[in-house]
């Protein structure tokens, strides 16, 4: 297995370029399916989980070609519908793919997963929007069968606004009869993403970034080519890192509005954050002091997907700050192993207190998920001494080369091949 070996202490300092985002990759991933043709996407990360999505892909007969960030996908011959479980269990939002090869093929066999690390991983709402648009769905065991009886465009109204939930309606409505307005739809920057390259594909498709997002069902085929949005999930670990060592760094390539939420909680700290049209420099050089309640919810509220990185960046910050996790019921799983390098934690259900600590002391730690993962790294940045962090494939899902960023701003970040010991991978 691979850990990451990390020797803490030093400041990060100067300028790196962020990815493109993982979120906004893997659903216009699926939604190729839809082009009937060539699509390339650019500034795509180098992540499992896009392999992940490859091999989804290349089962389903498409071909495909990656060269650097470019990934080619050519989707004129789909062979079949089915998603096998060892293919779906691969990548935790594989369920994006729901949508798009009932568009496309008027039927889907998948095997959903039945949780996560992050706990429960319910569909009813992607299954209820399918279903009101007339698809036919049942479920028996681990797997789930869907056939396009009907396909009329409607009203469909989401009860909580799901991401994956808002992507699989808008896929499968633009293979409906007429138009599907989507209320309380998601707002994530990523559905404006996917709705920008449907747009270029030729659907009409609008109101992304707000609750209602409509669209116009087509037959449409041909060949595209988009560049995905920069990952502000990642841009904020990278500005949390910098906070926790008391850095100054710069990220470039973001869109600063994206990184409005995460980056008010830096300043609250004491960090100076300023953005240029497509950077965010903090200068963290000031002691960092505890913020007011951090509260996870939907865009542009605060993502939950930034709460471990912003917590590590409390670790050692004066006072108490208080957070709500409010979209994950298990996404304080980081805790456990902060706490190992001394970190004072407290959880009671969804909230944790976080009191910060004077030092943190490097010791082995576990990642056992994507965002607690990087949490860990950040953490062992400001630790007194070595930490190893292990269960590395976690965090390769979703940083590209988080090892090798952190090098470039200055950290002493190595990773490292060990005898499997442990069991753990
Ligand atoms: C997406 C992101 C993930 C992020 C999350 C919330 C991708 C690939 N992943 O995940 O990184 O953490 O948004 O911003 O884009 N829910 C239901 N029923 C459903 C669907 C969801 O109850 O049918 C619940 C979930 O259990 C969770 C909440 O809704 O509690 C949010 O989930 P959702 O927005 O769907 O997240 P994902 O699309 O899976």
């Amino acid at each position: 297995m691979e850990i990451l070996r990390i020797n803490g202490g030093n400041k990060l300092e100067g300028t790196a370029r962020v990815q493109g985002a993982k979120n906004s990759v893997l659903p216009i991933m699926a939604a190729s399916l839809l082009a009937r043709g060539t699509t390339v996407i650019h500034n795509c990360p180098r992540l499992s989980d896009v392999d992940a999505a490859v091999k989804i892909l290349t089962h389903l007969g498409c071909g495909i070609t990656r060269e650097g960030g470019r990934v080619i996908i050519n989707s004129s011959s789909v062979t079949r519908c089915d998603i096998p479980h060892e293919l779906m269990r691969e990548m935790r939002s594989s369920v994006i793919f729901l949508g798009a090869v009932l568009a496309r093929c008027g039927e889907a066999v998948l095997s959903m997963p039945g949780g996560c690390e992050l706990g429960p991983r319910p569909v009813d709402l992607h299954i209820e929007a399918l279903r009101s648009l007339g698809a036919e769905i049942t479920r028996d065991g681990g797997n789930i069968s869907c056939r396009a009886a009907k396909m009329k465009g409607c009203r469909v109204n989401l009860d909580f606004p799901s991401v994956g939930a808002t992507e699989n309606t808008m896929l499968f409505a633009a293979c409906c009869d007429g138009a599907t307005v989507i209320t309380n739809a998601a707002r994530e920057p990523e559905i404006w993403d996917l709705q920008s390259y449907l747009t270029r594909l030729g659907y009409r498709v609008h109101g992304a970034g707000t609750p209602e997002v409509t669209v116009e069902g087509a037959a449409v085929s041909g060949d595209t080519e988009h560049s995905v949005i920069p990952d502000r999930v990642v841009a904020a670990t990278y500005l949390a890192a910098a906070a926790c060592t008391g850095g100054d760094i710069e990220i470039t390539g973001v869109v600063p509005g994206h990184l409005a939420a995460a980056a008010d909680a830096l300043a609250g700290m004491g960090c100076r954050v300023t953005g240029s049209c497509d950077s965010v420099r903090i200068d963290a050089s000031t002691p960092r002091r505890a913020i007011r309640p951090v509260v996870t919810r939907p865009y542009p509220g605060f993502p939950t997907d930034a709460q471990p990185p912003i917590m590590a960046a409390c670790l050692r910050a004066e006072g108490t700050t208080v957070f709500v996790e409010n979209i994950f019921e298990n996404r304080y799983r980081h805790t456990d192993e902060m706490k190992r390098l001394g970190a004072d934690i407290r959880i009671e259900g969804r909230v944790a207190m976080v009191t910060g600590v004077k030092r943190l002391r490097g010791a082995p730690v576990v990642s056992t998920d994507l965002r607690g993962g990087a949490s860990l790294v950040l953490a062992a940045l400001m630790a007194e001494g070595v930490t190893e962090v292990s269960g590395v494939r976690h965090i390769d899902r979703g940083y590209d080369d988080l090892a090798g960023v952190l090098r470039s701003l200055g950290a002493e970040v190595s990773r490292t091949r060990i005898a499997d010991m442990t069991g753990f991978e």
